[in-house]
């Protein structure tokens, strides 16, 4: 029996991550994809990996490529092709670039590996997702967007920091669109069970749920040039494992909603089972009134970018 086949669209910042992580956890062999002009960057980051096999002792195989035919009947693509932000930019401002790299991706995806498992990462993502969706013709369980994994992340991360309890007992969850207007679920946030709104006053609370909607840009505006890497490439490593070991985690994605929360026909940030079958459910449950105000708040965002692809 053969391993997966992971392949990396896009080889930068995230895409190197990518491929580390993927290999680490021994997911498959991992193509690295870039254009011709980063040909050399992607092949020497696959070199680089694989002189580090001896010492972490997998024994994936990983090649950097730029020729589409290498990424023939892969199982999984992460797709980060793009350009990131820079200071003082919106994920929106990315739309035009990302777009036409975008079509360019898809096109070839659709060719080279019409079954594959498709999660895309480049931004502005529930955008980016919706155009992967509708040009490529996939169903809606092979494409979801990495998202709503990082947002709750970061709010999980900030609540542990907050608090000076584990991380890993920290369980909570954000919806919505990938930018500003993401809507922290914190009535349902808990640290081993124990409600988060037990632990820490409300207005500490509002400050962490700030924080959580702008952390991205927290990081853009520290690098100076480029945006988060680290934290982006494992969310979507947990997303590829669930999908390859089907191992049926539910984990906040941007997934085709079509009724769900009463949104249909878009992308967005909700609780998403991931296993053999992709995107196999989402999984409702009651809003509170203030809630779905935000939710509609967020999906007029997400809608309005949407709108602007054209597709
Ligand atoms: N096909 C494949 N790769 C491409 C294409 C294309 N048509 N166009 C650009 N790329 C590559 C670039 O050459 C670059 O190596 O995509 C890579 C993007 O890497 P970085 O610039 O390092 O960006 P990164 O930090 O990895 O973020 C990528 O993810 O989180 C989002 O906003 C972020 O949209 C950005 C994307």
């Amino acid at each position: 029996m053969s391993r997966p086949k992971i392949s990396l669209i896009g080889g930068g910042q995230i895409g190197g991550n990518l491929a580390l992580l993927a290999a680490q956890k021994e997911l498959g062999d991992v193509v690295i994809f870039d254009i011709p002009k980063a040909e050399g960057m992607v092949k020497g980051k696959a070199l680089d990996l694989l002189q580090l096999r001896p010492h972490d002792g997998y024994d994936a195989n990983i090649v950097g490529t730029s020729d589409w035919n290498d990424v023939k009947d892969s199982d999984v693509f992460i797709i980060t092709a793009g350009i990131p932000r820079k200071p003082g930019m919106d994920r929106e401002d990315l739309l035009g670039i990302n777009l036409g790299i975008m079509k360019d991706v898809a096109s070839n995806i659709k060719e080279q590996a019409p079954n594959a498992f498709v999660i895309v990462i480049s931004n502005p993502l529930d955008a980016m997702v919706y155009a992967f969706y509708k040009i490529s013709g996939f169903s809606k369980n092979q494409v979801v967007g990495m998202a709503g994994a990082l947002d709750s992340g970061r709010f999980r991360a900030f609540i542990a920091m907050e608090t000076g309890l584990s991380v890993q007992d920290v369980t909570c969850m954000v919806l919505g669109g990938h930018g500003d207007t993401m809507v922290p679920i914190t009535r349902l946030a808990t640290v081993g069970g124990v409600p988060v709104t037990d632990l820490i006053p409300a207005e500490r609370l509002a400050e962490i749920e700030h924080r959580t909607r702008f952390a991205g840009g927290e990081i853009v505006k520290l690098f100076g040039n480029g945006s988060a890497f680290y934290a982006p490439a494992q969310c979507a490593i947990e997303m590829a494992e669930s999908y390859l070991k089907d191992k049926k985690r539910v984990i906040p994605c941007a997934s085709l909603c079509e009724g769900e929360f009463d949104i249909d026909g878009y992308f967005i940030g909700v609780p998403t089972v991931i296993g053999s079958g992709g995107v196999e459910k989402i999984l409702e449950f009651d809003l509170t009134d203030d809630e779905k105000t935000e939710l509609n708040n967020t999906l007029d965002a997400v809608k309005k970018t949407v709108n602007e692809t054209g597709l």
